[in-house]
């Protein structure tokens, strides 16, 4: 390399910072410059106002990009465009076709939920988030004939598993507390949002570091506050009563409690501490943990995630177990 690309390419990596190609997919110009690291140096793939070739996109994912970069000056210009995608998805969700709506801003809805881990404090990314799953939700409510399908598609756009698993523990959420036939449509709204929003806290160590198996003793004690911090984050910013934020700070509790203190604290106690809700919001977050994938992990089966459950609830509550058994019985059609 020359002396003076020695000295653009320094130049431009100080200003350059890494996002997701998947925040390029569906648009159809560039709002920045997107550059590739490619044989020690950068690289501009694509000219910021040029039309976006998904073709390019998916060469470059084949080729090991999944991660591009854009000036940091530039980065807001993605995100206000991606966020009005979302924001114009969610106003129009009832026109065309509500499921390839709800596919459509599914994605949308975990490229924000990355913005917001970003920026967690950012009240319009927060109210977008809020407003856009309200209306997801209701559709979802509505339709359980197709959640199944839904969780195969979504499972397909291959997020990361940090910005996955909030959707997919609340659509199992959902299904659980329908049939349990005790709830209202708010009641089971209220705990779907809940329950999406519940690891928002986990945005208080760097996305990096959830793709290794082992955490350093001080991250691992951020993240054992997290339930706590997503409270702090939330509160006077969603409409939520303490209810449910205390269904957030108690996410883990009942799992927790059971491993580390079973021999001391009765299942029933804890159910009488926490509330069956929130057992269920911790169940259906082991369950959608353990059968999907982690980059230090395969999947692990439902009948073995399952067998946890049973671990954790039964033989106290067995018409409960029973209810998830089903559920999940006849959610996948086709096995995992
Ligand atoms: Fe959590």
């Amino acid at each position: 390399m020359k002396t003076l690309d020695i000295l653009r390419q320094s130049h431009l990596a100080l200003h350059l910072i890494p996002i997701t190609i998947r925040e390029l997919i569906g648009l159809g110009h560039s709002p920045a410059n997107v550059y590739i690291f490619e044989n020690d140096q950068y690289i501009l793939s694509i000219k910021k106002g040029a039309f976006i070739d998904q073709k390019v996109l998916k060469e470059h994912i084949e080729k090991g990009h999944s991660s591009v970069f854009v000036k940091e000056e530039e980065r807001q210009d993605l995100i206000d465009v991606q966020q009005e995608h979302l924001r114009v998805i969610t106003r129009s969700f009832s026109m065309g076709d509500s499921k390839e709506n709800a596919r459509k801003q599914l994605n949308l809805l975990s490229l924000n939920l990355r913005y917001l881990f970003e920026e967690p404090t950012n009240d319009e990314t927060l109210n977008l988030q809020h407003q856009s799953l309200k209306i997801l939700f209701n559709f979802l409510y509505k339709n359980s004939k197709y959640h199944e399908e839904i969780y195969h598609q979504y499972i397909k756009q291959g997020h990361h598993y940090i910005f996955a698993q909030p959707f997919l523990s609340s659509l199992f959420l959902i299904g659980i507390l329908k049939i349990a036939h005790v709830y209202s449509q708010k009641d089971v709204e209220n705990l779907f949002i809940a329950s999406y929003f519940k690891d928002i806290g986990m945005s208080a160590i760097p996305l990096e570091k959830y793709d290794q198996e082992e955490l350093s003793i001080k991250d691992k004690q951020i993240l054992s506050k997290h339930p706590e911090t997503s409270v702090r984050i939330l509160k006077g910013r969603i409409p939520l009563t303490p209810n449910y934020f205390d269904v957030i700070k108690y996410h883990h509790s009942f799992s927790l409690l059971k491993r580390d203190l079973g021999t001391q604290l009765s299942v029933s106690d804890n159910m009488r501490i926490i509330g069956f809700e929130t057992v269920m919001v911790n169940i259906c977050d082991i369950i959608a943990a353990m059968i999907s994938p982690r980059p230090y992990r395969e999947a692990e089966s439902l009948y073995d995630a399952l067998k946890l459950v049973r671990d954790i609830i039964s033989p106290e509550y067995p018409n409960e177990f029973k209810i998830i058994v089903n559920y999940f019985r006849n959610f996948f059609t086709v096995e995992l």
